[in-house]
């Protein structure tokens, strides 16, 4: 289902002064999300075409790829998420970029070879059933188009447990991670490319279609 939102000015602004202090935290603890934002387009080339964008959260990846011009669906179970990462995009006026859903990554409603791109970024520790999780992503994915995943590795982990410590609760995290995502892709025809930063591991992963 389409998350559409009327905010106001005030919900807006108060919402980017949490997000900025938000991400000072993380930086003062050794995680510099807009950096490694940064780093992963780095990585990537894209043509502009429409991109998915799996598990929204606060909605860095999506205003990152929504500023680079591109099209963009964005989807996530949460609707609290949802919430947050449409003031983020109202705050840059990208709600026109970037369209957000309430969906599951386990059932994406769109059809099959809908986008040219799919991102998972900092969501694959959330996901317990990857094969399921990648079925669909491949389905909804155009040949010869591009996946990119990243996640944070053990440094960038140990990073984010101790702020969600300090907060006063546990960060869930599931068995999925760079190594099983890599042989699924590997096993399904995809060229992968990896790489590393300080807290991710990123795989850009192509798949060849004669
Ligand atoms: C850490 S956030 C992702 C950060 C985001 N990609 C960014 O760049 O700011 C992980 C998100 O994945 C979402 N998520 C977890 N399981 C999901 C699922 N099965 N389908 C869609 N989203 C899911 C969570 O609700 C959470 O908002």
């Amino acid at each position: 289902m389409r998350y559409v939102q009327k905010f106001t000015s005030a919900e807006i602004n108060n919402n980017h002064e949490i997000f900025k202090e938000r991400l000072e935290v993380y930086k003062d603890a050794g995680l510099d999300f807009l950096a490694s934002r940064k780093y992963i387009f780095d990585k990537v080339s894209l043509p502009k075409s429409k991109v998915l964008d799996i598990g929204t959260g606060r909605g860095l990846t999506c205003l990152f790829l929504g500023e680079a011009g591109h099209n963009v669906v964005t989807l996530d179970i949460d609707d609290e998420m949802l919430k947050i990462a449409a003031l983020n995009l109202d705050y840059k006026n990208l709600l026109s970029k970037v369209q957000l859903y309430k969906m599951d990554t386990y059932s994406i409603d769109f059809e099959e070879q809908s986008f040219g791109a799919v991102f998972m970024v900092e969501a694959l520790h959330h996901i317990e059933d990857l094969n399921k999780a990648f079925e669909e992503i491949d389905r909804v994915l155009i040949a010869n188009g591009k996946i990119v995943l990243s996640d944070f590795n053990r440094k960038g982990m140990s990073v984010v447990n101790k702020v969600h410590r300090k907060e006063g609760h546990e960060h869930a995290s599931s068995s999925s991670g760079r190594v099983g995502a890599k042989k699924w892709l590997i096993e399904h025809g995809y060229e992968v490319k990896e790489y590393e930063d300080g807290c991710h591991w990123v795989l850009v992963a192509k798949k060849e279609v004669a």
